[in-house]
């Protein structure tokens, strides 16, 4: 959808054109799985789709949220703004937002018209709702010249999927979606919050997503066990050796520790954890060195630890996985993304990427019946104001 056809429909909706356009990204995240909330490192970039945001301030007392993509439509009155609508509601993801800025002691005195429009397929495990969450949040901060920092919305955008969605979610879909930078990864350290945006080179490699189509239900429920039993080995491991999250223990340390841990789940799921930081921390000193072949061999890694130990990928990411892996030119392949369903990332050769889509397109289709979506990702810049 073109800006112009995007203005068109604000003024058709609302009688009138928006102020500004704001933008904000969904994000593949290449490695570090489930070690945000644990306080671990992940490596996500922003991608170059994402959701828009058009907006108009109002002289009315209420706020009207209208979406391309939703038939839906509502209209809040600015004393509501912090009320969460019953779960389905699709604003409850903007005025989660809002509702942060008010709890923060901003003063919304006058309405707003807003319009969103998003090319993330929902679903796919690329982070359509913390695009959303950001794209409200850079989009009310500046319109309302409301003076948060971009780190500030970031963390405004997680605690709106905390307490309007349900999901116990780390911080790395919506940094990512917020701190973005064209053709850089970022590393981060979800615990410290210090950050690195690391260059792209990719050489003759392309990245690429598969969206199996199978939808992830980011089942709150299931990812929400997930934090918990987390939650659960460090309670136990504490019980050696003082510590607030997985993050704070190195493998060799984990070794020692081991014993500690009463339950085979919540020791496969501390060891996951522990295992993806150190993997996710010596990905990215190779990809540094340029050495893609060692990072790919990490992916693998990732994704059979993701679905031995953490057992979050399930049939279709699985099927996705092994087909990619047969393809003369994949050099890494793994789930991203919370899991249960949605997209996988693979880092294949230039020329064997056609090949790539046809065969793994193909074994898919045949193996569940679901045809894939594949795009080249293309990583851009995080959350801002487009006009
Ligand atoms: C979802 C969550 C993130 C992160 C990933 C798994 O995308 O929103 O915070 O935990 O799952 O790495």
């Amino acid at each position: 959808m073109k800006i112009n056809n995007l203005k068109e429909s604000f003024q058709k909706k609302y009688g009138t054109y928006s102020e500004h356009i704001y933008f904000s990204p969904g994000r593949v995240n290449l490695i570090g799985e489930h070690t945000d909330y644990n306080g671990g490192v992940v490596f996500p970039c922003a991608l170059s789709f994402g959701t828009y945001c058009l907006i108009r301030k109002t002289n009315n007392p209420f706020f009207r949220f209208a979406s391309l993509n939703q038939e839906q439509e509502y209209q809040i009155p600015l004393d509501e703004l912090s009320i969460p609508l019953p779960k389905g509601n699709w604003t409850n993801y903007t005025i989660g937002v809002i509702a942060q800025f008010l709890k923060a002691g901003s003063k919304i005195n006058t309405g707003a018209d807003l319009l969103f429009w998003g090319d993330v397929p929902s679903g796919a495990g690329l982070s359509s709702s913390a695009s959303l969450e950001m794209a409200t949040a850079v989009a009310i901060n500046d319109i309302f010249q409301l003076g948060q920092n971009q780190l500030e919305l970031v963390k405004f955008s997680q605690k709106a999927e905390h307490e309007f969605a349900g999901v116990k979610c780390g911080i790395m879909d919506q940094f990512a979606s917020g701190m973005g930078q064209k053709n850089h990864a970022i590393y981060l350290d979800c615990d410290r919050l210090d950050y690195e945006h690391v260059p792209i080179e990719m050489h003759d490699h392309k990245i690429i997503i598969a969206n199996t189509n199978s939808p992830h239900s980011l089942d709150a429920g299931m990812y929400n066990q997930r934090v918990a039993e987390c939650e659960k080995a460090v309670q136990e491991l504490s019980a050696a050796k003082e510590i607030r999250n997985l993050g704070e223990i190195s493998l060799a340390q984990f070794d020692l520790l081991i014993k500690n841990i009463s339950e085979n789940t919540i020791l496969k799921r501390a060891r996951h954890v522990v295992k993806e930081i150190d993997r996710t921390m010596h990905a990215v000193k190779v990809l540094k060195e340029g050495n893609l072949d060692a990072f790919g061999k990490l992916m693998n890694e990732s994704h059979d630890s993701l679905r031995d130990d953490y057992e979050v990928t399930g049939m279709h990411l699985d099927t996705m996985v092994e087909a990619a892996r047969k393809v003369r030119g994949t050099i890494g392949a793994r789930m991203t993304g919370g899991g249960f369903g949605g997209s996988t990332v693979n880092l294949v050769k230039q020329e064997f990427v056609d090949q790539f889509i046809e065969d793994v397109g193909q074994e898919y289709l045949d193996k569940t019946g679901i045809k894939a979506q594949f795009y080249v990702a293309e990583i851009g810049d995080g959350g801002r104001r487009l006009e």
